[in-house]
Parts: C-alpha cells; sequence; structure tokens
C-alpha cells in the first residue's frame, strides 16, 4: 500500500489516500502512519466505509484505548461514543471550547479517532491549533513568564453537577454523566516535551487548566485568559471541513480542538474512541 499524504497548507494536518482502513493493517503501514501523524498532527482519511470494529481496531493500532470517562459509551461498545447533535437541539455545542481531551487524567490520551457518519451539508468543522509553533512564536516575555509552571488541570467546568454538562444541561442529545470526580485535579507541565518527538509544546488551556501551582488566582486567571489567546491564534490553526465516511486521527499532545456549529437544522453524527497514552508517557 503507499500512501498518498497531502499537506493541509495551515498549521497543521494532512489528507491521506491510497489505503483501505476496512482491514487490519500491516506493522509498516502503522509506522507510516504514525510517522506521518506525528509529522502533520491531524491525518484524515475520507472514502473509509469503516464500522465500529473497524474503528476499534484501527485505535487499538496505535497503541489500544484511553479512557474515556463521563460520556456514555454507545449501545454494545466500550470504547465508542457518540458525538451527536439533532437538526432541532438548542443545548450549547459540545466540545465548543479549545481543549486537549480529557488533559485532567494522569495519562490523558495520546490521540483521539473520530469517524464522521452524518456530516452537515454547511458548518460542523473541528478547528485545531498547532501548540508547537503557538510556544515557537510566543513572544519572550509572555514566554518568561510561563517557563517552568505546572498547571492544575480539572474537569470541574465541564463535568461537575454543577458544571457545563451537569444538572442543568438540559436537552442534549449526547450521554453525558456529570459527577463529584471531575472535582479532582492533575498537574502536567505546561510548556513540556512531546513524549514521542520530544518537540516543545504548550499542554492545555483554559477550561481544563484552573491555575498554576503556586500562583494565587488573581494572577493565574488573567494569565490563563491571556494564554488562550495565544494558543488559540489564526495563524496556527487547522480547520478541518468533514465528509461522511471520513476518519480523523489527531494528536492531543501537540494540538488544541474545538468544535464549531454553523450547521442549524442539521443532524451531525460522528463516532469517538481515544488512543491510550504513549508507553513510557510521563
Ligand atoms: C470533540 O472534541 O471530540 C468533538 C469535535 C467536534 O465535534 O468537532
Amino acid at each position: 500500500m503507499t500512501l498518498h499524504i497531502t499537506p493541509s497548507g495551515q498549521a497543521c494536518g494532512a489528507r491521506v489516500t491510497g489505503i483501505d482502513l476496512t482491514r487490519p493493517l500491516d506493522a509498516a503501514t502503522i509506522a507510516d502512519i504514525r510517522a506521518a501523524w506525528l509529522d502533520h498532527h491531524v491525518l484524515a482519511f475520507p472514502d473509509q466505509r469503516m464500522s465500529d470494529d473497524d474503528l476499534e481496531r484501527f485505535t487499538a493500532a496505535f497503541g489500544g484505548f484511553g479512557d474515556d470517562p463521563f460520556i456514555k459509551p454507545i449501545p454494545g461498545r466500550e470504547h465508542v461514543i457518540a458525538v451527536k447533535r439533532r437538526a432541532d437541539e438548542t443545548a450549547p455545542l459540545f466540545a465548543e471550547n479549545w481543549h486537549s481531551d480529557w488533559s485532567f487524567q494522569a495519562h490523558p490520551p495520546a490521540g483521539t479517532c473520530l469517524f464522521g457518519i452524518t456530516i452537515p451539508p454547511v458548518g460542523g468543522n473541528t478547528e485545531f491549533a498547532n501548540q508547537h509553533t503557538a510556544l515557537d512564536a510566543m513572544p519572550a516575555d509572555l514566554r518568561a513568564r510561563v517557563e517552568g509552571l505546572q498547571a492544575i488541570h480539572s474537569a470541574r467546568g465541564g463535568y461537575a453537577p454543577s458544571g457545563m454538562y451537569g444538572a442543568k444541561d438540559q436537552g442534549r442529545s449526547m450521554d453525558i454523566r456529570s459527577g463529584d470526580e471531575a472535582l479532582a485535579t492533575q498537574r502536567h507541565p505546561f510548556i513540556r516535551a512531546h513524549p514521542e518527538t520530544g518537540r516543545q509544546g504548550l499542554f492545555g488551556c483554559a477550561g481544563y487548566i484552573i491555575g498554576f501551582d503556586g500562583m494565587d488566582d488573581a494572577e493565574a486567571v488573567p494569565l490563563i485568559v491571556e494564554l488562550l489567546q495565544w494558543q488559540g491564534r489564526e495563524e496556527f490553526r487547522y480547520s478541518h471541513a468533514w465528509e461522511p465516511d471520513m476518519l480523523v486521527m489527531w494528536d492531543n499532545r501537540s494540538l488544541l480542538h474545538r468544535a464549531t456549529g454553523g450547521y442549524d437544522g442539521h443532524d451531525r453524527l460522528l463516532h469517538r474512541t481515544t488512543i491510550a497514552a504513549w508507553e513510557g508517557q510521563a
């Protein structure tokens, strides 16, 4: 199999053809995909008529399944969740704020796979922001303020009973289960080396980051907001346009991502798995 890789021309992302993901992949092909993934951070594979079995086999080939809290898997599957929205749904969009998936975990997932099933004719792009380039281009004075900081991550703003997807969240078609375990906190260096490539980048952002070790909130909160404005700048972004039967895999260790709307009146459905932390990841 010869992979054809076409970079997006934006800050990250590439389209990959010349492969059939409904069949098991050999070790050489898995290694080629992994190398392309580490180079481009987001890979989109169009025209893949994948079943949930295929999605699970693909995920397993890249490191096994991550632990997905708070969202009930689809019936009959332990590791597949549905990212969905009905045409008439009015609840706030799921995952509309920049984030790195489950960064509040001790070992957050290396990557995420998302397979497009029902794709609206307009809107619904997923945006990505490259956190290596965000660090490389960061002004020296801002960098000096974050050098060496340990960020405090928590799921509380989203998934605690008082959070965005908690008790007051009504009319959502996704099966989200908030809980007190979302109050837990976890520290990660804000500037850190990518566990596989060693390249320095920024990890996580406002939302799951709720503070910095040893800094009071009066200083930390405005800094987190200022950082978010930097991290999501246009020049670090790739806006991904979906197609039905398209698989996308992204690297949570080098990117932030967010969902976008603009498809009111249309259904949207994608199946998602997470790829476990890479063996050896700190
Ligand atoms: C996600 O963050 O998993 C969902 C992204 C999207 O719906 O575009």
